[in-house]
């Protein structure tokens, strides 16, 4: 069966792959007509947009486009992922690998329009956060899924062998996280990786820009550290793992499927390209909350109101809630809840919507943000060690990434070392007033008047809001094609 399935899958790669010639080669930059940058460049890598590995227009693989809910198009889309090739196109191809202007021809005939992904309402039009450099393509995309929740990819340990792959410490099920506090061989809580398109900054500090550099970073991270288990600044604590190169290029499998692809051995670049284009496509949304707001759109209220929560907790909702009791309490506690949220409780200064986090860090108290030592002028923990010299503040001292709250409740524990259980432990440490007393870095915006910890005073009841909010803030459910390891492609 599996068998089957890899050669089903190969077939489809070296099928849709080999059609594309995408100019990969990288040409001497032309003289460029957009120095200016456009609003489209926004969130960009940062590599200037006149190199000249842009895509030329026209390319034979299957684009990947977002459909964001404002578009008219949206409405149309029956599914989250609209895809063709419809599968009997695919089985008009020939099998195995013909010569590639065979392919070619027989492409050239398939009705090859783009594959649509339906944006998850609530969320802003992901498309302007992937950069120019890497453009969404289905080939690199089904490359970047394979490798995902390929088990012999990563090796934790060069002693005992042990291997793993991103989806056992980003289990899909689990909002891409796991529900321990922190996994083998690192330091951190895993992040979900669930709206990662939209991340301005990779990792609880911040330290890489882009997706595409959370694997490998530099050509060191592909040695063998000299100690196992690694020290801690080795690559196994940094989020990456040796020899991967190496190993994808052993596999005949990958092989076929970076030359179809790519028309190129896998590289670290190759490798890092194809892993953040299927990273892109993992979107949550359409959460009671963003019905709620669509509700309050359409009666054209200033304010979200209960009447709005109302219509959006259905009873398959309040089921996935866990609620017991009556469907408009529910809706008037959810509304108090967001109400608290924007106001009293002031989260969203650092959480706002939609996204639920400003991108930015803060030094909330917790763990080693507590105690912070200067070694020199460069080692604190949290922010204040990513920044390049210049850059550095004191703010940034224990200062951790905000995570965004959708999805909150599948990704217990919590914080950047995974030290808080339950939501409600969170919130009754915002609530008691996080420590100022022995911590004189805490975030100014915890703070009440210069050096004393806010109390929100929020009462049981008011905690209990809170909390139901907070659930409000799960998405819908990930079709099994983007979250199962044998999701079928169609
Ligand atoms: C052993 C567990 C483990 C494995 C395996 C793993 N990760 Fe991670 N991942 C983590 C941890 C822990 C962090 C946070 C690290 C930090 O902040 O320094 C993280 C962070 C990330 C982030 C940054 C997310 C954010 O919001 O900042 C991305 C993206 C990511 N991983 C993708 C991947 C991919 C792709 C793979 C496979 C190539 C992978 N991970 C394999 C544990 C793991
Ligand atoms: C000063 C900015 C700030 C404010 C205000 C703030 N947060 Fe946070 N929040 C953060 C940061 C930063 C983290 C991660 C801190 C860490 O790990 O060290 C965090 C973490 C969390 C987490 C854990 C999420 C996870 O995935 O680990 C939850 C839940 C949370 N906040 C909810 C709230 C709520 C509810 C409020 C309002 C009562 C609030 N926050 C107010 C900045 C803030």
């Amino acid at each position: 069966m599996a068998i089957t399935r890899g050669a089903a899958w190969l077939t489809l790669v070296v099928l849709l792959g080999a059609g594309c010639q995408r100019a990969r080669k990288y040409p001497a930059p032309p003289i460029s007509q957009h120095a200016v940058p456009t609003s489209s460049d926004r969130n960009s890598t940062g590599v200037p947009i006149h190199y000249g590995w842009l895509e030329p227009a026209g390319t034979l693989d299957i684009p990947i486009r977002f459909v964001p809910s404002t578009s008219p198009e949206w409405p149309t889309l029956p599914d989250y992922w609209s895809a063709s090739p419809k599968p009997s196109g695919v089985r008009l191809l020939a099998i195995g690998q013909p010569p590639l202007d065979a392919v070619l021809a027989t492409a050239a005939q398939l009705n090859l329009e783009s594959i649509r992904v339906k944006v998850p309402m609530g969320l802003p039009d992901p498309t302007w956060h992937v950069p120019k450099t890497n453009p969404l393509f289905f080939g690199q995309w089904l490359l970047g899924k394979k490798l995902f929740f390929d088990d012999t990819l990563l090796v934790l340990s060069q002693a005992d062998g042990m291997n793993t792959c991103c989806a056992n410490c980003h289990d899909p099920r689990r909002g891409f996280t796991v529900n321990v506090a922190k996994p083998a061989r690192g330091q951190f809580n895993v992040p979900g990786l669930l709206n990662a398109v939209f991340n301005q900054h990779q990792f609880w500090d911040g330290r890489v820009t882009a997706l595409e550099e959370v694997l490998i970073r530099r050509l060191d991270d592909e040695a063998i550290p000299p100690k196992d288990p690694p020290e801690p600044q080795s690559p196994g604590y940094l989020h990456a793992w040796p020899g991967v190169v190496k190993r994808v290029r052993a596999n005949s499998e990958y092989v076929r499927g970076f030359q179809a692809v790519f028309q190129q051995d896998a590289t670290a670049d190759l490798i890092a390209k194809a892993l953040a284009t299927y990273m892109r496509t993992l979107l949550s949304g359409g959460s009671v909350y963003d019905i709620a707001q669509r509700n309050r759109e359409a009666r054209r209220g200033d304010y979200l109101e209960t009447v709005d929560f109302e219509l959006a907790l259905t009873s398959s909702r309040l089921k996935e809630l866990g609620w017991q009791g009556d469907a408009k309490l529910a809706a008037q506690t959810a509304a108090r809840g967001w109400q608290l949220f924007s106001g009293k409780a002031r989260c969203t200064l650092c959480h706002p919507a939609p996204l639920f986090t400003d991108g930015g860090f803060h030094n909330l108290g917790i763990g080693d943000s507590a105690i912070i030592i200067f070694i020199g002028d460069e080692k604190a923990t949290g922010r204040f060690g990513a920044v390049p010299y210049g850059l550095k503040h004191k703010n940034l001292a224990g200062a951790y990434k905000t995570p965004s709250l959708r999805d909150v409740a599948a990704t217990a524990p919590y914080m950047h070392d995974g030290s808080v259980a339950t939501i409600r432990e969170v919130l009754q440490r915002y609530n008691r007033g996080l420590d100022a007393v022995t911590n004189s870095y805490l975030d100014p915006l915890l703070l009440e008047g210069e050096a004393s910890a806010r109390r929100l005073g929020l009462g049981a009841a008011e905690l209990d809001a809170l909390e139901l909010f907070l659930r409000c803030l799960s998405g819908q459910t990930l079709p099994d094609l983007l979250t199962q390891r044998s999701g079928k492609v169609q």
